[in-house]
């Protein structure tokens, strides 16, 4: 299985990333990687000879993607005039953590299998795989990918950074602990060297990244032990560096110092993706979350205490196993009682070897789907509700990419909402605009102020 025999090692190069921001971060961080060792990118994977799919496992439909891309890909590459060699097939990420060796004995067109702590050794593996031999790296090891990484170099103007991974929470639905590891959390200056290296590069935006990213802890240069808030701090200080902000949350580390830097940092956005999942105590119980309502409610509070304007984002999962009527009203109750400016939600997928899969009364499709839609109804409703109470502010957004229609601009408000600008100005610029109309999904914005750097 795998690899058989010798072939010309890969030259060009595509990778395609599923699922959460971070997939998006060792994307790209993967691409580097293999342009540091020689190797160039493609937009076009008909073009590569290496594909590496960056794969996701965090419920049965993301999963199952990686299979019909495989098939396609080998479909594909026999399809041509003239038939050529099939490309070199590399499955990364959580599904390639989860299954493993079982991956090239279900396809055996896949020559690599690495999983999320060590696509490090990818320029490696390529070369084992062009050699004729097995490569599968799903190891975790003590030290970290990150030391051995090339420096950031290309850049737009937003940016994610990964400064946590793992988690130890072990909400029983969830793969996350088991793909991803335990928590761990990167070093404050190896994350200070890449912030830097990232504004260098062109960015203005930094998104922190980690699975429990409010779990962030360390030291500073001066041996103080230091929370997320105190990385914040520390970025704000950057020069170039524009907006901050982190995803995900988990309730439990929200700290009264995370929370006070909603009020007293400039750069810090005000948006917070807090996911309760559920507004049951019964369900938020059997889901292993560690909080109920009423003490989220009441995070939730403080945080507004701290910064009214904070747009409030969240998950949510429907029909998790012994769900009843009566515990999914709980859900919407709770979603009524934040108010959101946007959401996740998601039906209950069981996933292997996780708690909640062998769990009495599983929920039927149909009741999932039908509380799916009445969640989402209402979860649209607020966000349009949200987008409409812009209407007459006047905010920054920061030009992400051209719109639509000649002339138009994209970006974002501080609140996370696209806001479509006609303007003449560069992607990257920061600009002052009053919204002026709003639909479910975007915001008009009336340019009135460009950036004195820009001009
Ligand atoms: N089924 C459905 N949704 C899930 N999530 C995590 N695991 C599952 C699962 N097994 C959702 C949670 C989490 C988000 C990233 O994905 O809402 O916050
Ligand atoms: Fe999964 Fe829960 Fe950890 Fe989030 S906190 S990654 S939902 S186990």
């Amino acid at each position: 299985m795998g690899a058989a025999m010798s072939r010309t090692p890969p030259k060009r190069f595509h990778v395609k990333s599923f699922g959460c921001q971070m997939n998006v971060y060792d994307g790209a961080r993967m691409s580097e990687l293999l342009e540091a060792d020689g190797m160039s990118a493609t937009d076009n994977p008909d073009e590569a000879d290496l594909i590496v799919l960056n794969t996701c496992h965090i419920r049965e439909k993301a999963a199952e993607k990686v299979y019909s891309d495989i098939g396609r890909i080998v479909k594909r590459a026999g399809a041509d005039e003239q038939p050529r060699e099939k490309p070199m097939i590399a499955v990364a990420g959580c599904v390639a953590q989860a299954e493993g060796g079982e991956i090239p004995r279900r396809a055996p067109a896949v020559d690599i299998v690495v999983g999320p702590q060590a696509y490090h050794n990818l320029p490696q593996l390529v070369a084992d795989a062009a050699a004729g031999r097995r490569a599968i790296d799903t190891d975790m090891p003590a030290n970290s990918k990150f030391d051995a990484l090339p420096r950031r170099r290309r850049q737009g103007p937003t940016a994610f950074l990964t400064v946590q991974e793992g988690c130890d929470k072990f909400c029983t639905y969830c793969v996350v602990p088991y793909t991803r590891g335990a928590e761990i959390s990167r070093p404050w200056s190896a994350i200070l060297d890449e912030a830097k290296a990232l504004v260098d590069a062109g960015a203005r935006e930094i998104t922190l990244l980690g699975q429990n990213v409010n779990a962030w802890a360390g030291e500073d240069e001066a041996g103080r032990s230091r929370g997320l808030d105190g990385l914040i701090e520390a970025l704000d200080a950057m020069p170039g560096l524009a907006r901050i902000r982190y995803t995900t949350s988990h309730p439990n580390d929200m700290s009264d110092g995370l929370i006070a830097a909603h009020r007293d940092v400039p750069k810090l956005m005000p948006f917070l993706h807090l996911p309760v999942q559920a507004g049951s105590d019964r369900i938020l119980r059997a889901m292993n979350r560690s909080h109920d309502a009423r003490s989220y409610l009441a995070l939730i509070e403080k945080v507004r205490a701290a910064r009214p304007d904070i747009a409030i984002s969240g998950d949510f999962i429907v029909g998790f196993p012994g769900e009843t009527e009566q515990d999914f009203e709980a859900t919407l109750e709770i979603v009524r009682a934040v108010g959101h400016a946007q959401a996740f939600s998601f039906k209950y997928s069981p996933r292997a070897g996780t708690p909640a899969a062998t769990m009495a009364d599983q929920i039927p499709a149909e009741v999932m789907d039908e509380r799916l839609q009445r969640l989402q109804t209402l979860l649209n409703e607020q966000q349009h509700q949200f987008n409409l109470a812009s209407i007459g502010k006047r905010c920054d957004v920061l030009l992400e990419r051209d719109g639509k229609k000649p002339g138009q601009r994209i970006g974002k408000s501080p609140w996370l909402q696209s806001v479509i600008v006609e303007a003449d100005a560069a992607i990257g610029e920061m600009v002052t605009v009053d919204i002026v109309s709003a639909g479910p999904n975007s915001l008009m914005g009336e340019l009135v102020g460009r950036e004195r750097a820009a001009a």
